[in-house]
């Protein structure tokens, strides 16, 4: 018996912990956010709902404002903290703009992704970068396809198996518990997706990969992040100081041309909603969104 938080509640502590130095540190949560960003400028669609799933910071909400102006923007995120400090950067990001009769309504809501506080077909866009991975797919595209709306799409981005590699093999070197979060790969996401209901499945992964000059940064890096070891097998308490200079010693191993690689594999996907949830009409007919028929 434990008296050790949820899973959960570790993320959510951690995290919330984690508000006021998170920019600082989240280099590759931006360079994503970019990315998704531009892909969602390639997508025709004029959202009035959209959720910024697992939003941090707060850092794309104001790309989202500009790019739907008038749009309900709704910031959701398991750590109130975040969500405080999503908050505050929008309120001064926004500066005299949120006085402009376009200006976009915005929410806050303290969820859970794997239970999303949204009625069924009510969200037009999700917008979730670097978030999913904290989550049991299963449950959280089978949340994300009940509350998009009829022709509602989701735009995200995960971690996939290979994050972390150097780290998990340098730890391996030291002890047999699991240091490094362990991430679903794309196959299993595009099936959870598929399970879930989810039509016109695109799913790619690129790697990503930071240099530090040793690796207790990046391990520091990590903690300031909120981006905390959650393994259920997981060793508790304090790591000595001795394990962490092994763990230093081992990562000596990956130096290249003078600096340590921090390789990150992204999940790049998106969906729309699924027809499989739509109701029936009383006459038997289903309808169908047109962009999903354009894709068949
Ligand atoms: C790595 S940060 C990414 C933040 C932001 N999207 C960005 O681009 O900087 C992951 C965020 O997901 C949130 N999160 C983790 N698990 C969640 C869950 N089950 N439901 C909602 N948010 C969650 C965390 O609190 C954190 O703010």
């Amino acid at each position: 018996m434990t008296n050790e938080l949820p899973k959960k509640q570790l993320v959510a502590d951690s995290f919330g912990r984690a508000a006021a130095h998170y920019d600082d540190v989240a280099v590759l949560q931006r360079q994503t956010g970019d990315e998704l960003l531009e892909r969602l400028d390639l997508v025709k669609i004029k959202p009035k709902r959209i959720v910024d799933l697992g939003v941090g910071t707060g850092r794309n909400l104001n790309y989202l404002a500009q790019r739907y102006p008038g749009a309900q923007l709704i910031a959701v995120d398991i750590a109130t903290g975040m969500l405080q400090q999503a908050r505050q950067n929008y309120y001064q990001q926004q500066g005299l703009k949120r006085w402009l009769p376009s200006r976009n309504k915005m929410h806050y809501i303290a969820g859970d992704a794997e239970k999303l506080p949204f009625e069924d077909n009510s969200v037009d866009l999700i917008f979730a970068n670097l978030a999913l991975q904290w989550c049991d797919p299963r449950t959280s595209y089978a949340e994300i396809q009940r509350v998009l709306s009829p022709e509602g799409l989701v735009m995200f981005t995960t971690l996939g198996p290979d994050t972390l590699s150097e780290l998990r093999h340098s730890w391996a070197q030291v002890d047999d518990f699991p240091h490094v979060n362990l991430f679903y790969d794309m196959h299993d996401v595009g099936e959870a997706m598929t399970e879930a209901g989810l039509a016109g499945i695109v799913l790619d992964a690129d790697r990503y990969i930071l240099t530090y000059d040793d690796s207790m940064a990046l391990m520091k890096d990590l903690k300031i992040l909120g981006a905390r070891n959650v393994n259920r097998e997981r060793k508790r308490g304090l790591t000595g100081k001795h394990a962490l200079e092994k763990v230093r010693q081992a990562y000596e191993q990956f130096r290249k041309e003078g600096v340590l690689p921090a390789t990150y594999e992204v999940v790049f996907g998106h969906a729309w909603k699924g027809v499989q949830a739509q109701k029936m009409a009383e006459d038997g007919s289903v309808a169908i969104p047109i962009n999903q028929i354009q894709r068949k």
